[in-house]
């Protein structure tokens, strides 16, 4: 069976915050997501932090904007040294099509619906055609125009997979080893997101809020063996 790596994200309020953490999770976590909590708070110096640390950087500011900005924004994100960064495939052809045709570039990964979203939500937000068909169309356009991989709830993976396998690597956020009631409303255990073909599972409260991150990252790690 394929492997699914662990991305723990950052999600904290500060760089002290996020070097506490670091502290925690060194030697069990090798990839860290830095979004738009931490970036905005703390810059470029969050990037930094994690590659002095010796981990890897999946930049999530979730890009939405005309090609040739998001085209430039993925360029110094490219020049920072990130993985990966996310870009919303609702930005349509062109945009995701500018930025894979730069040089040097991180992986692109496209986010399709967002696992906080449920279909009553989807609706509500003007799209007519639900959540399965909304992703498996995303999926398609990012497949096409370059997109390395996509970011989808664990719900959908398994049908990503058998369309796509091998050629987008599925990254899925809402995670949840027990419940908690929270803003994830497609949310799944790690162990049921790897069995769904999940390729990275990006992780944050149940690790940023536990009362023992290491402890809980590492039980996150075992579920997913
Ligand atoms: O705390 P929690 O486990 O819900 O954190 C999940 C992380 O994944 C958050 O940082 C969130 O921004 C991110 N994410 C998400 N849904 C997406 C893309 C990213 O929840 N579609």
């Amino acid at each position: 069976m394929h492997k699914t790596e662990l991305i723990a994200a950052l999600d904290t309020d500060t760089l002290k915050a996020a070097e506490h953490l670091l502290d925690k999770l060194e030697g069990r976590v090798k990839f860290f997501k830095v979004g738009s909590v931490l970036f905005t708070a703390a810059g470029p110096a969050a990037v930094d932090l994690v590659h002095k640390r010796g981990g890897r950087v999946f930049l999530d500011l979730k890009f939405y904007d005309i090609p040739n900005t998001v085209k430039h924004a993925v360029k110094h994100a490219g020049a920072m040294g990130v993985y990966s960064v996310s870009l919303h495939l609702s930005g349509g052809n062109e945009m995701l099509r500018a930025c894979a045709e730069l040089d040097k570039r991180p992986k692109l990964w496209g986010i399709t619906v967002l696992t906080s979203f449920d279909e009553y939500g989807l609706f509500r937000s003007g799209y007519r055609c639900g959540i399965d068909k909304t992703v498996r169309n995303l999926a398609a356009h990012g497949a096409a125009n370059g997109a390395d991989g996509v970011v989808c709830s664990p719900l959908e993976a398994a049908m990503l997979r058998k369309i796509h396998d091998g050629k987008l690597k599925l990254v899925t956020p809402g995670i949840r080893p027990e419940a908690r009631g929270d803003d994830q409303k497609r949310a799944v255990t790690p162990a049921a997101a790897r069995e769904a073909g999940a390729d990275f599972i990006v992780v944050g409260r149940p690790i940023t809020a536990a009362a023992d991150p290491a402890a809980a990252a590492a039980a996150i790690l075992e579920d997913l063996k």
